[in-house]
């Protein structure tokens, strides 16, 4: 079984090229288990260490360049992971590079693989960020998508054609709603998020980091370890179990930055917990205080998607595997 992997190079990518790498099979859409005979990372910049394993095989190209993308795309794949984006603060900023990547490359895509007639395994990286807003006390798989920011309207915008595209057959999507990944390891990134990471990982690794927002603002997060499974169990699903709406909003943890910051001192100290300055950010807080914290998942929940146990099980996750990293 051949697997591609859009954005196989970034954060999650290559921790999901990792766990396919170690477990050798993969069921896709309830069938029973096949070997993966190659793990495809395909991405515009490919600057991180793999492993030497003869199953991966690397492609970089700029994937929004619909030409390389089309030739791309002539060799047979049974399972696409489109991880592939510019995050969140990028897509703000630079309005026609995020409608570039994260809408019309990911319709591209999905088009392509309407001309091959195959209906592959589609599995989509959306974001909680499709919200934002007035919005009810709870955020439900029900809730209208209300984005405030280009990067949830490009995302909301996909799901939207993904659904249409699975229910005609093109592609079997799953889409997956993923609530901000944390301790997200390695350097800071351009996502508006990447400081609820930062004031966990970089304050460990002895450094200053800080925290744009007040200590009563609330987030919806999940950990690495949680969405990495999380994509390989969607692709496991059945499409009967899916049904028509292919949209999911993962479960998570919610948490202040209050409850964040007082696990780490238990866990490492009032030293580590020092090194947090606190200076506001108006364009971050923008944006990030417009995203809900409060979902009920009962559907992921149903589906057997992975459950966060405490912010404490987070951080010390964090500590025992990604901390040198
Ligand atoms: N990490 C989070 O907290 C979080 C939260 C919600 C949703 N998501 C979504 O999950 C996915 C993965 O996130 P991540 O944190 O690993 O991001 P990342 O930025 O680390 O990885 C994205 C990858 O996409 C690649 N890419 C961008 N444009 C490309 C192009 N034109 N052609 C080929 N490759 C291209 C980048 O080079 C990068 O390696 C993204 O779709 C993101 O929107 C992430």
């Amino acid at each position: 079984m051949r697997v591609v992997i859009f954005g196989g190079a970034g954060f999650l990518g290559r921790q999901l090229a990792l766990a396919l790498l170690s477990q050798e099979t993969l069921v896709v859409n309830g069938e029973s288990a096949r070997v993966i005979s190659e793990i495809i990372i395909a991405d515009k910049h490919i600057d991180q260490s793999f492993p030497t394993d003869n199953r991966l095989k690397f492609f970089e190209f700029d994937a929004s360049r619909a030409s390389q993308l089309k030739s791309f795309l002539k060799q047979e794949v049974d399972v696409i992971f489109h991880l592939a984006a510019v995050v969140s603060g990028e897509a703000e900023l630079d309005f026609e590079l995020g409608m570039e990547v994260n809408l019309y490359m990911t319709l591209h895509m999905l088009d392509l693989f309407r001309r091959q007639k195959k209906n592959p395994v589609f599995v989509f990286a959306s974001s909680c960020a499709v919200f934002g807003g007035e919005l009810s006390e709870f955020v439900t798989d029900a809730t209208a998508t209300t984005p405030m920011s280009s990067y949830g309207t490009q995302k909301a915008a996909s799901e939207l054609l993904i659904n249409d595209y699975s229910r005609r057959g093109f592609v079997n999507g799953r889409v997956l709603r993923l609530p901000t990944i944390a301790i997200r390891p390695g350097k800071a990134n351009a996502a508006t998020s990447s400081f609820i990471s930062s004031i966990v990982r970089d304050t460990l690794q002895g450094k200053r980091a800080n925290c744009p927002v007040s200590k009563e603002a609330e987030f919806f997060i999940l950990s690495p370890e949680g969405v990495i499974f999380d994509f390989i169990h969607a692709a496991g699903l059945k499409d009967e179990q899916l049904g028509s709406n292919r949209i999911m909003s993962l479960p998570g943890l919610t948490v202040s930055i209050e409850e964040m910051v007082s696990a780490l001192e238990e866990i490492a100290g009032q030293e580590v917990v020092d090194r947090i300055d606190w200076k506001p950010d108006a364009f971050l807080e923008s944006i990030v205080l417009t995203w809900p914290a409060h979902f009920k998942t009962e559907r992921g929940a149903a589906l057997g998607f992975y459950e966060e146990l405490s912010v404490h099980e987070i951080i010390k996750n964090f500590i025992a595997n990604h901390m040198n990293t």
